[in-house]
């Protein structure tokens, strides 16, 4: 049986810069995601070294920061059954040079980096990363 669930979409500064937003938030809700959140931010440093503290240390963390906060983002608040395996199914691998066909990063993204779209990637980490960006009252019913 599969269980209602939760996830964090977030549509990175390379495909917001380049008009990608609404083709991508499309393209969530024509595969069956109901939109619960969404807002346009600016990420500060500090934000998104805590949003993506579990790659502190990694070699790319440092430009994955700068990235991140080199330009406004979209973040959503998606359900859906099955929600997390499904978004990062309908994103693609992180490497654009290994995502299928018709997923969103072999359409958007430019590098290993500049790669489009985020998505949670447990439970765990979607209620982490949903209550880092919306608080209960901001999520629609
Ligand atoms: O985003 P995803 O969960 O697919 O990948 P990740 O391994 O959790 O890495 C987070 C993000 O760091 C990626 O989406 C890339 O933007 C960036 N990254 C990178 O710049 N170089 C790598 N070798 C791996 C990840
Ligand atoms: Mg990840």
């Amino acid at each position: 049986m599969e269980t209602l669930q939760r996830t964090l979409a977030i549509v990175k500064p390379d495909a917001v810069a380049k008009g990608a937003a609404g083709d991508i938030i499309a393209t969530i809700e024509q595969n069956g995601f109901r939109i619960i959140g969404l807002k346009m931010l600016h990420l500060k440093k500090a934000q998104a070294a805590a949003f993506y503290a579990v790659h502190v240390g990694k070699p790319f963390f440092d430009s994955l920061s700068a990235f991140m906060t080199s330009g406004p983002v979209v973040v959503l608040a998606l359900e859906k059954a099955n929600a997390i395996a499904d978004w990062r199914k309908l994103m693609g691998a992180t490497n654009p040079a290994n995502a299928e066909a018709g997923t969103i990063r072999k359409k958007h993204a430019e590098s290993i980096e500049r790669n489009a779209v985020h998505g949670s990637d447990a439970e765990d980490t979607a209620r982490f990363e949903l209550s880092f960006f919306f608080s209960g009252y901001e999520l629609a019913k």
